[in-house]
């Protein structure tokens, strides 16, 4: 690992799948490489489904408040906004241009957001924006969770194609990155039981939501089907609650409710209660750091400022290279 990028959409609410699948991993991956960890808030990604203005740049310094509370340190590692940086426009625009739109169609990520919204093309071609993203900077590794497997995918290619044009096999211009990912929670699944947890679908615990409602949210939320009455012995593997007793209590407790869920010896409301009590473990340092960050601004803008600054030399010198291979005319041409 030389040099790891990842983004984070400025969406809505960071929540514990976002925390658990990528975020966490940033923060260990951050105390190997320091400043060579990069993590980008991706608002010219956020304004590929119908965005309101108004509210976007409050997202992104949101985002970025929540990430470094979640354990991200600027001081160690780099934090910036996409558009602070605009070469990843640019290497977007050259790489779509030598993408073909059969690669792009068949995105899962695409196909799932157009049911949703309106196809604007930005929509269609987000996936060669996050390989520009990557690229610009030459990264080698790629944490995320397993619903970006694919984009990674698509960027090894989108690299393999360009070096085979413009470069030589001795000289490749871009690496090809790898996906990493945390097998423990690469998906994990929304307070409904119907799938991944995403802002989307509105299933998500959110990392600095407060305590009352995340109860509120886990007494309702469905576990096993078939354990009607508190004497029905259940079974944990159908039931979200236990899959976030995995992720959040200690091997003990994990065991213990999967012992006496099975022997209905403990009921599902006091194993919520139990789970409730190990999630808020987790999220009250966090929620505590993002208090006394909404108290102190400035160490979130001024850790994306320079942020922004560290990644535009790099972006800059990519995109020198790019250019030059693509065969544009140096500004400068016309001087002796
Ligand atoms: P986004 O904003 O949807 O999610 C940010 C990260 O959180 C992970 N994640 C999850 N992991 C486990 N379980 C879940 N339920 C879950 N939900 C989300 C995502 O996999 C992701 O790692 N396209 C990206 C943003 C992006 C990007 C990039 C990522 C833009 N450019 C370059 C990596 C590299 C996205 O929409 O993430």
């Amino acid at each position: 690992m030389k040099r790891v990028f990842s983004g984070i959409q400025p969406t809505g609410e960071i929540h514990i799948g976002n925390y658990l699948g990528a975020i966490r991993n940033w923060a260990k991956i951050g105390d190997q490489i320091g400043k060579e960890a990069i993590f980008c808030i991706v608002d010219y990604h956020a304004i590929t489904i119908p965005h309101d203005a108004s509210s976007l740049p409050r997202l992104t310094f949101e985002a970025a408040l929540a990430n470094m509370a979640a354990g991200l340190d600027p001081n160690k590692i780099t934090l910036f906004a996409q558009s602070h940086v605009r070469e990843h426009v640019e290497l977007g625009w050259v790489f779509t241009t030598q993408t073909p739109l059969g690669d792009l169609e068949r995105m899962t990520q695409f196909k799932d957001k157009s049911e949703q919204h309106s196809i604007l093309s930005g929509l269609l071609m987000y996936p060669v924006l996050q390989a520009a993203d990557i690229l610009l900077y030459k990264a080698d590794t790629v944490p995320v969770g397993e619903d970006q497997v694919q984009h990674i995918e698509l960027t090894r290619e989108i690299a393999r194609r360009f070096n085979y044009r413009f470069a030589s096999p001795e000289a490749p211009i871009f690496p090809e990155p790898k996906a990493s990912i945390d097998t423990g929670a690469a998906r994990v699944p929304g307070l409904d039981g119907a799938g991944k947890m995403s802002k989307s679908k509105n299933n998500t615990i959110g990392v600095l939501e407060p305590k009352d409602t995340i109860w509120q949210n886990i007494r309702v939320a469905p576990t096993d089907p078939q354990r009607i009455r508190r004497t029905d012995p259940g079974n944990p593997e159908v039931c979200v609650m236990f899959a976030y007793h995995k992720l959040f209590s200690n091997s003990d407790t994990v065991q213990m409710v999967d012992t006496e869920c099975r022997r209905a010896g403990i009921g599902c409301v006091d194993c919520k209660k139990l789970l409730m009590e190990n999630i808020w473990q987790t999220l009250e340092p966090i929620q505590a750091k993002a208090e006394y960050l909404r108290e102190h601004p400035s160490e979130v803008t001024d850790a994306l400022v320079s942020g922004a600054d560290f990644c535009r030399t790099i972006a800059q010198d990519t995109m020198q290279e790019v250019r030059q291979a693509i065969g544009l005319l140096p500004l400068d041409s016309r001087r002796p």
